[in-house]
């Protein structure tokens, strides 16, 4: 059995690009494995938030979780800002960490690009999230490919502590799809779909209803070749549609390719727009009946306790291997 952390951002009505890159694998993970899986509101604050939003987001996306097949008896769900060991350890990691590592991660070059006022926290975000991942012994972090830079600096930076005093924490691997691991934006399909992307067209947020998802997939930029095949340099559109089909309905991307061989356009993005409604739609019907629920807040709590006990353990082995705090001197 392995155990596997990931974390999701409350900044925003989570993208398919969340759940197909990440989300849906955690679902088949748990069976297996000790998993535990974050709402990680203490990196969504990194840039403004306004705090009411921010409370509805962390509920909404522990509710997605949930919707989406975590089972909270199988997998710890919980919220980073309600197990403090993680920005404590989080200091620690950072205080091992070089400014000049932090700054050169693609990340934090995007977010401050042309930006006047960035918070530190941006730049100090990768020593939270190597914390989130440490504090619990992790072995496999399944995540989308835009986050493989920060796993790595996560490896480099459990590496050093090990070495520097005390071997305490496992090297984790990254985990990233095969397909999927990149779905881009519908409007321009050469960036990545982004939750925080301001023209909401080029996204499919989970929550969209059906109209909407129909509408965006219609609308999404493609080429005028008119001819269905994957070919992500010259035809990112239609290869990200193919990719999106092919995640949604379970063929291949081969498969799809020879199906809509000699068809149009039209008849493929109408398929795809009904794939992706078939996917997303059990999923709105479970969240609406549990984001208002008690039983949320329950499973949270129980989350709550279990990562606390997990991480505290931790944490206390960190704190002694670099010599914080005291030895009670005997009565
Ligand atoms: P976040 O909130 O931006 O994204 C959550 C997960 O979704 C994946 N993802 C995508 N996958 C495919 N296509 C896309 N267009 C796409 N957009 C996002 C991300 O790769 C991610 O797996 N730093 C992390 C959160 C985090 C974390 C952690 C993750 C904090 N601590 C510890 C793993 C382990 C983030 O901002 O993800």
């Amino acid at each position: 059995m392995k155990t596997i952390f990931s974390g999701i951002q409350p900044s925003g009505t989570l993208t398919i690009g969340n759940y197909l890159g990440a989300m849906k694998h955690f679902v088949d993970l748990q069976d297996e494995n000790n998993c535990y899986f974050c709402i990680v509101d203490e990196h969504a604050i990194t840039v403004p938030q306004d705090r009411l939003k921010l409370r509805e987001n962390i509920r909404s996306l522990a509710a997605l979780y949930l919707a989406s097949g975590i089972d909270s008896d199988k997998s710890t769900l919980f919220i980073q800002s309600e197990v403090s060991a993680h920005t404590q350890l989080g200091w620690m990691m950072q205080s091992i960490s070089y400014i000049g590592e932090l700054e050169r991660m693609t990340q934090f070059k995007d977010k401050t690009n042309g930006k006047e006022a960035v918070s530190s926290s941006l730049l100090t975000y990768p020593p939270l999230m190597a914390a989130d991942i440490l504090l619990y012994s992790t072995d496999i972090v399944p995540v989308g490919d835009d986050q493989k830079q920060h796993l790595e600096l996560t490896r480099n930076l459990a590496q050093r502590f090990n070495n520097k005093f005390n071997d305490i924490f496992t090297i984790p691997e990254v985990s990233i799809p095969e397909v999927g691991a990149r779905i881009m934006s519908l409007q321009e399909p050469t960036k990545k779909m982004s939750k925080s992307d301001v023209n909401v067209k080029a996204s499919i947020f989970m929550l969209d209803d059906e109209k909407k998802i129909e509408k965006k997939i219609k609308s999404a930029v493609t080429d005028s070749e008119g001819i269905v095949t994957f070919d992500k340099e010259n035809k990112p559109g239609i290869s990200n549609l193919l990719t999106i089909h092919a995640i949604c309905t379970g063929q291949s991307i081969k498969q799809l390719v020879e199906r809509y061989d000699g068809k149009g356009y039209g008849e493929f993005k109408q398929d795809t727009a009904d794939a992706v409604i078939k996917t997303l739609k059990p999923i709105q019907d479970r969240y609406y009946q549990l984001v208002e629920s008690q039983e949320l807040d329950d499973i949270l709590d129980k989350g709550a306790e279990k990562a606390n006990f997990a991480a505290t353990k931790m944490l206390v082995k960190a704190k002694k291997a670099m010599g914080l705090g005291r030895v009670k001197k005997k009565k």
